[in-house]
Order: C-alpha cells, then sequence, then structure tokens
C-alpha cells in the first residue's frame, strides 16, 4: 500500500492571560527567572495556534480529514476554553500546569489528538506567543 502523506494545517486565533509564577519560590527568585512574566497582576498575548494534521487523502472526497470537523474541535476543545481567559485560574486542562507556551502546546495536543477521526494522525502542535516568538510540539 502506498502510503502517500499530506499535512494539513489549520490556524485558530486567541487572546488570554497569564502569569509565569512558581509557588515553591521566593517572589524575589520568581522575579528573576520569570521577570515581568511574574507580574502578579497577570499580562496577555494574541496568540496563534497552527494545528497540522496528516493522512492520506480520502479517495472518495480527497480529504484528509474534513476540516469543518477540524474547526469544530480546535474552536470547542481549546478557543472556547482558552480565548479572553485567565490561564492560571479558568481553564479545566491547564489546573496545575505552569501556563507557559511550552506546556500550553503540549496539554493542547492532549486535547485534540484523541479527538481526531481514526486513519488521521496529529503532526505538530505551533503556538505563537509574539509574532517572533513561537513553540512547536510533536507530540
Ligand atoms: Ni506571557
Amino acid at each position: 500500500m502506498s502510503e502517500k502523506l499530506v499535512y494539513v494545517t489549520r490556524r485558530v486565533h486567541f487572546n488570554g492571560a497569564h502569569k509565569l509564577y512558581n509557588p515553591k519560590w521566593s517572589e524575589e527568585k520568581n522575579e528573576e527567572v520569570f521577570g515581568k512574566c511574574a507580574n502578579k497582576n497577570w499580562h496577555g498575548h494574541n496568540f496563534d495556534l497552527f494545528v497540522t494534521v496528516k493522512g492520506c487523502p480520502n479517495p472518495d472526497t480527497g480529504f484528509v480529514m474534513d476540516l469543518k470537523k477540524l474547526k469544530i474541535i480546535l474552536q470547542e476543545k481549546v478557543v472556547s476554553k482558552l480565548d479572553h481567559s485567565n490561564f492560571n485560574l479558568d481553564v479545566d486542562f491547564l489546573k496545575d500546569v505552569m501556563p507557559s507556551i511550552e506546556n500550553i502546546a503540549m496539554k493542547i495536543w492532549e486535547e485534540i489528538a484523541i479527538e481526531l477521526p481514526s486513519g488521521v494522525q496529529l503532526h505538530s502542535v505551533k503556538l505563537y506567543e509574539t509574532e517572533n516568538q513561537y513553540v512547536e510540539y510533536f507530540g
């Protein structure tokens, strides 16, 4: 069987607040390690998330995956939970997680991977915190 994988990406956007703060450390150490990101009154970002799935195009549809379905998964599992939220306080799947973009990307992976139809694999989760800074997770 030939395996001709195609990679398909959808972008979504959300904004939210967080702070990076390790309660095991003193105020001074938190400030030293996290700088402004430890600001106790939070700070926000406009996040862009790129989710890439891979698979073989279905011979009947030509699709790797119905992108309407991917759109719904991302909306329900990610955007509706993160958009206009405080990541330290409001998001079920980030409970007790230091909300760095590294950790958020890994948690988003867990939320999405189990929702994909059979034959479709998650390839990457790429999360931009600023236009100059992003992380990428491959599971
Ligand atoms: Ni930040």
